[in-house]
């Protein structure tokens, strides 16, 4: 049987409708399964990291409650995502490294400050940790010994682990990508430190954080999919801008106090408060490898 324009149009019409919703409709693409995988090994990626993390946090707890050490606040980084210290420091302790820093910023001025940044392109902003650390070994043991001490009690750091210091001087600017609200390594565990030795000037709000955003929740796993490093897509690292910040829906708690340390837990959401642009803020900020995290 001869299939005649007429016959083609009666099938088409029976099935969509007409004619013409079927030149319209959108031709259907295969769901990318390569895409689905990437997005869902990250998440799947990231749930276990953190549930390793929290299994040491718990061992860190432990051992705390049998030494008889207070406070207790490993569980803190758990519940909360961070901890803080008041009064990090001891009284000499603070006044010294206050004394260094106050003395390497008399010999510079801002222009000075700007050749130290590790690239002045791009939106990296902070003064070369290695540069100052360099001038400054009295202030560099004193810390890597302090907050050494202190994660080592609340996170069981073991001894192969390295205790980094990235940056202590940052200059505020405008379009600071760090100033919207991301998670670091893809979502996993990561523990990030800041000390203040002079707290924060000029209305700055230091480093904040969105309470309880290292538990995963269902906004944050579509978040943690859409930053996967597995994805071939570009683009994807999503980041939030402050005001928007009630799309997380949790408290924003800021840090910046003289004399305290801070210990997050940057696989929730976090940012670098933004401040009056020029203005200087002197942070002393490191990290652990995020690797050997996983090892845990
Ligand atoms: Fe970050």
């Amino acid at each position: 049987m001869k299939v005649g324009t007429m016959q083609i149009r009666e099938i088409i019409s029976t099935k969509w409708g007409s004619i013409d919703n079927f030149l319209q409709e959108e031709p259907q693409c295969a769901p990318d399964i390569n895409e689905i995988v990437s997005r869902e090994l990250n998440l799947y990626r990231a749930k276990l990291l953190r549930e390793k993390f929290n299994q040491r946090l718990k061992k860190a707890g432990l051992n705390q409650l049998k030494n008889r050490q207070q406070p207790y606040s490993s569980k803190t980084i758990i519940r909360d995502g961070y901890m803080s210290i008041k009064n990090a420091f001891e009284p000499e302790t603070h006044r010294r490294i206050q004394f260094e820093i106050l003395e390497y910023l008399m010999t510079k001025n801002k222009d000075d400050l700007k050749w130290e940044y590790r690239d002045q392109n791009s939106t990296c902003d902070e003064v070369k940790g290695t540069h100052f650390w360099n001038l400054n070994p009295v202030v560099n043991n004193i810390i890597r010994e302090k907050v050494r001490s202190i994660i080592e009690s609340e996170i069981q750091l073991n001894k192969m682990e390295a205790l980094g210091v990235s940056a202590c001087m940052h200059i505020h600017h405008e379009n600071d990508r760090d100033s919207l609200y991301h998670m670091d390594n893809f979502g996993a565990p990561t523990v990030k430190w800041f000390y203040f030795p002079f707290g924060c000037q000029d209305g700055d709000e230091g480093f904040t954080y969105c309470r309880n955003s290292n538990i995963i929740n269902s906004y944050n796993e579509e978040y943690i999919r859409c930053i996967s490093p597995y994805s071939q897509k570009k683009g994807l690292q999503k980041r939030i801008d402050p005001s928007d910040v009630s799309e997380i829906g949790k408290d924003v708690i800021t840090f910046n106090q003289e004399n305290s340390l801070v210990i997050a837990d940057t696989s929730g959401f976090h940012a670098r408060a933004r401040a009056k642009s020029g203005t200087l803020r002197v942070t002393i900020q490191g990290g652990l490898d995020s690797r050997v995290l996983a090892i845990g």
